[in-house]
């Protein structure tokens, strides 16, 4: 397989000058890059101030993409990388890495067909995260969430470098969703709403906080139903609208995006990062959930707590928990067997 990397033109002298500014250097890896998911975020990634080192790595088409995002006049260098033997020189260095390599699921695969691969490749890619960069924020976005999570924790374990902290899945687009969905409903400026989401990320395990969503709005039970409904069936709108098409990827990139920002300016030190994540927990008996986390210089720096439910929440809540233990589980045997 032909590998190569590309270097941009960025000059080091723009490189210098930005690195003098007044936040720190900071190099984001992106595994997947060249994907549906990946293109984009690359591309949403080179507009972030926060990054001077973006690294795209995949199997196959990381030059071209490379090339194209680092013609774009902001101040990071942008470097391709493609190949196994270029994965070590893409992480190395790396503040965050954002994975969103895999396949999504496409006719004739079977859930575990499509588990089976992404898990392989998801426990390769943090093989590879544990020995190259291992105190890289890891941001998760290869599905299914529920078990890749579980999965890289137990290679980092293995490995001796893990670190709870460091380590989230990515269910920002349910967050985004559910703040869409929630003001159009409301009818209220989208840009001032917040509505926290809990639980998992896949179906049911999708909890959508509406009771604590801002601004207030005096909402139906069945159009709160609804709305906990379409958030949790987001994912199936948008692989039934592009029609065997591909899933998400415009909408998630974003997502991925604003979650890497999250992350970035916890690194550097911005106070109150609070963004929803699937992280290492005790928020439930459960070892992993999602949660506001609030995010600092080392990572999570406090899973917050769930705060008041509504009934139909609680009871959302708890028909949730077997299917995300099962889902967790499912990742630990995965890893421990292969
Ligand atoms: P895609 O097939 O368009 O792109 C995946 C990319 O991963 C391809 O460029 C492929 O070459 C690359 N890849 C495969 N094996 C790799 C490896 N070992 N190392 C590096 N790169 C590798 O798929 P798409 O639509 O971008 O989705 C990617 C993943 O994101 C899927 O697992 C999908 O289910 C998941 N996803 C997650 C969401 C979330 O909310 N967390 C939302 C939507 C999708």
């Amino acid at each position: 397989m032909l590998r190569s990397i590309l270097r941009s033109s960025t000059s080091n002298a723009s490189r210098r000058g930005f690195a003098s500014g007044a936040s720190p250097e900071r190099k984001v890896a992106i595994l997947g890059a060249a994907g549906g998911i990946g293109q984009p975020l690359s591309l949403l990634m080179k507009l972030n101030p926060l990054v001077t080192r973006l690294a795209l790595y995949d199997i196959a088409g990381t030059p071209g993409v490379a090339a194209d995002v680092s013609h774009i006049n902001t101040g990071s260098e942008v470097v391709g990388y493609m190949g196994d033997e270029n994965l070590g020189k893409a992480l190395e260095g790396s503040d965050v890495v954002i994975i969103p390599a895999g396949v999504p699921r496409k006719p004739g695969m079977t859930r575990d067909d499509l588990f089976n691969i992404n898990a392989g490749i998801v426990k390769s890619l943090c093989t590879a995260i544990a020995k190259y960069c291992p105190n890289a924020l890891v941001n998760m976005i290869s599905n299914p969430v529920n078990s890749t999570v579980p999965i890289a924790a137990e290679v980092f374990k293995k490995a001796g470098t893990y670190d709870e902290k460091r380590l989230f899945g990515v269910t920002t687009l349910d967050v985004v969703r559910a703040k869409t969905f929630y003001a159009g409903k409301a009818k209220v400026n989208v840009a001032e709403v917040n509505v926290p989401v809990v639980g998992g990320h896949a179906g049911i395990t999708i909890l959508p906080l509406f009771s604590q969503a801002t601004p207030k709005a005096n909402l139906s039970d069945d159009e709160i139903v609804a709305l906990t409904k379409r958030t949790q069936d987001g994912g199936t709108e948008v692989v039934e609208a592009k029609a065997g098409k591909g899933s998400a990827t415009l909408s998630m990139a974003y997502a991925g995006a604003v979650f890497a920002d999250a992350c970035l300016k916890g690194l550097n030190g911005a106070p109150d990062v609070v963004e929803c994540s699937f992280v290492q927990s005790t928020v439930t008996e459960l070892p992993f959930f999602a949660s506001k986390v609030r995010i600092g210089k080392n990572g999570v720096e406090e899973v917050l707590g769930l705060g008041a439910l509504s009934n139909f929440e609680k009871e959302g809540l708890e028909k949730l928990k077997p299917e995300l233990k099962a889902s967790i589980e499912k990742g630990i045997k995965f890893a421990h067997q292969n």
